[in-house]
């Protein structure tokens, strides 16, 4: 999903109570040197999230090797690699605790919750980014163009519904049964439909599968890392394309006598996406990323 808009509001918090934890945790530590730490020390060890500050730098060098530029898809031993590095992040390695405030709090307190985001490290091959979701907030049904992401769910409650293309590379001369009579319409097929809650495994899309395009739905207050391998770029055709999803049974193909035998043979669902402008309720925000320094020296 691509993000642009301007900072502000309450989610702010979210990156500055990283660092406040980070000082506040300082703070106790020095207290309990100084003899008066007892119930201190009981609450930090309560807290089950070790973090691990050199993560996030392995995880970048990883990614720096991996990612070696447009038109390039990681191979599997390489998905592998990230996909156990990602595995393995605490919310800790980010500079995220589930008891800063945001993860606490149950209610939406807006009808259309503002998504944060903080950039932890960007590049023309990769951005490795972090989306943090109120509860309901929702990103809408999106695509990523001719990109491999990486996302690991760090803290929260999500459903996830993802698509990938019929015909991934349709010719657009041929009538074909996966676009619809009014042509505005492109068949897709279902890859997920379930709800994810953290510590779960790292989920991957590429190109033309895994479910390039898909929605969050926030069920818990939620932070997500995202890798993007490219990142999107207007310049490079690489822009984010917003979708409505209609079921399949509501409209009919260009060619009522197309074979979809093979892809329902797959037992797959099928369902119409047609391309809309980006969300107007969709509330944006970016914030300053305060977890562990990378170094890209
Ligand atoms: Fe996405």
């Amino acid at each position: 999903m691509k993000v642009e808009r301007g900072a502000g509001g309450v989610e702010v918090e979210v990156a500055v109570a990283a660092e406040a934890e980070r000082t506040a945790k300082r703070r106790r530590v020095a207290g309990g040197r100084r003899g008066g730490g007892g119930g201190v020390g009981r609450r930090a060890r309560r807290r089950r999230v070790q973090a691990d500050a050199a993560a996030v730098q392995r995880l970048f060098q990883a990614c720096r090797a991996v990612f070696r530029g447009p038109g390039t898809v990681p191979k599997p031993a390489e998905v592998h690699l990230l996909r156990a590095m990602l595995d393995r992040m605490r919310p800790g390695d980010v500079g995220l605790s589930p008891d800063l405030k945001f993860f606490r709090t149950r209610d939406a307190a807006e009808r259309t919750p503002t998504i944060t985001h903080t950039t932890i490290y960007k590049c023309p091959d990769f951005s490795m980014v972090i989306f943090f979701l109120p509860p309901n907030a929702v990103i809408p049904l999106h695509n990523h163009p001719g990109m491999t992401v990486f996302s690991k769910l760090l803290l929260g409650s999500m459903h996830i519904k993802s698509y990938d293309w019929v015909d991934p590379d349709p010719d657009p001369s041929v009538s074909s049964c996966s676009s619809s009579s009014n042509d505005q319409l492109r068949l897709a097929k279902l890859v997920a439909d379930d709800v994810f809650t953290a510590p779960c495994d790292t989920s991957v899309l590429y190109p033309t599968t895994g479910g390039n395009m898909h929605r969050f739905t926030a069920i818990a207050p939620c932070a997500i890392l995202d890798i993007l391998g490219p990142p999107y770029s207007i310049e490079e055709d690489r822009d984010c394309t917003y979708y409505t999803d209609i079921p399949y049974t509501h409209h009919s193909t260009a060619d009522e006598g197309g074979d979809l035998t093979g892809v329902e043979q797959e037992g797959c669902r099928l369902a119409w996406l047609k391309e809309v402008d980006m969300p107007r309720e969709l509330k944006m925000c970016s914030v300053h990323y305060g977890g562990p320094p990378i170094s890209d020296k």
